[in-house]
């Protein structure tokens, strides 16, 4: 059945994905975005739906999101909330803490508020893998103590609380996906990214920070909101937390840089910056278990190298 669905971060580099993905399972979707990162191009097919309505907007100006939820919902309330704004850049928040406070934070309580005026009764939160810390082993979403080494994975972990905690009140359903990392076409940010713009401006040295042997697993965008999709439609409990990954593998930053080198700057010299994090916050290894996603029904098809190989030809090919 066609849903009216709201996704916040919707020019984003996953929103986007989204917006394309809701529109041709026919549902109305509305978007918002503040274009920090956002950018038109990646909804430029989306806006010639008539299904489709975007507003560029702060989601921590109450009033404007209001506005704008009053003007649209009239006679079509929304059912879902599909809130994926949030600061992506975790490097940037080691220094200034006060950018995942008001960009993941922020607008995940003030989502939640304009939700309770607006009767909208269902969340899908985009969490992240950062909300565990440095813990060691296969995490699975029962895996604890959470102790997020980033201001980033910390705000995502209040975001999560505040959302488990709208459901005692006026939420009636809740899906929080730990996404790993993810890439794919129309990235905004990520390593991959920075890797091309780094080797477009130099093509005989790449730059790369830490040691190369960060260990993490890499997923595809179009998996990953292929397994969103299928877990909104498939799980119906109340709470619905789930990691998303590939299964099992993972990637070097040296693979990374490697690749990225010999697809787009044949034999550019590869510098280390040296240590074994790329930043602050940074969690240099870590393996996820999927055997609850598994377990739903959802495997994904490509490895974690395979994946990070296609994403730096779709970057790449997205640059030029
Ligand atoms: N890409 C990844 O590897 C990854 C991993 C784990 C979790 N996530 C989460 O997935 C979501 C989407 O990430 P992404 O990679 O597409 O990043 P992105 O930066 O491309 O998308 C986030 C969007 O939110 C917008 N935004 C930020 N603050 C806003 C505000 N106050 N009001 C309105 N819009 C605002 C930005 O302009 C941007 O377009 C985020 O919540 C992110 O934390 C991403």
């Amino acid at each position: 059945m066609a849903k009216h669905c709201l996704i916040t971060g919707a020019a984003g580099f996953i929103g986007s994905h989204l917006v394309d993905k809701l529109l041709a399972q026919g549902h109305r979707v509305f978007g918002v975005d503040n274009m920090i990162l956002g950018k038109r191009a990646n909804i430029s097919a989306a806006l010639q739906s008539p299904h489709f309505t975007f507003q560029e907007l702060d989601i921590n100006d109450l009033k404007a999101f209001r506005e704008f939820l009053k003007a649209q919902t009239k006679g079509q309330p929304i059912d879902t909330v599909w809130h994926l704004a949030a600061n992506s850049d975790i490097q940037a928040s080691g220094t200034n803490p006060d950018i995942d406070l008001e960009r993941t934070f922020l607008t995940t309580y003030n989502t939640l508020k304009l939700m309770q005026e607006f009767a909208i009764p269902q969340i899908v939160f985009a969490s992240t893998s950062a909300i565990y810390g440095e813990l060691a082993g296969a995490l699975t979403e029962k895996s604890g103590p959470l102790h997020p080494i980033s201001n980033y994975g910390a705000m995502k972990l209040a975001s999560e609380g505040v959302i488990t905690a709208a459901l005692e009140r006026f939420l009636k359903q809740a899906w929080i996906y730990r996404f790993p990392n993810v890439v794919g076409s129309r990235a905004t940010h990520g390593a991959i990214y920075d890797f091309l713009k780094k080797l477009k401006k130099n093509p005989a040295e790449l730059e790369v920070l830490g040691d190369g042997s960060q260990e993490k697993p890499y997923l595809h965008v179009s998996e990953l909101i292929d397994a969103m999709v299928f877990l909104f439609q498939k799980e119906q409990n109340k709470l619905n937390v789930f990691n998303i990954a590939s299964d099992g593998s993972a990637s070097t930053v040296k693979f990374m840089a490697e690749a990225t080198v010999r697809l787009a700057a044949p034999g550019a010299k590869i510098r280390y910056t040296g240590g074994s994090k790329g930043w602050v916050g940074d969690v240099s290894k870590f393996e996820y278990s999927i055997e609850k996603l598994k377990s739903a029904g959802w495997k994904p098809r490509l490895t974690s190298n395979e994946t990070v190989e296609l994403a730096i030809k779709e970057n790449l090919a997205n640059l030029n």
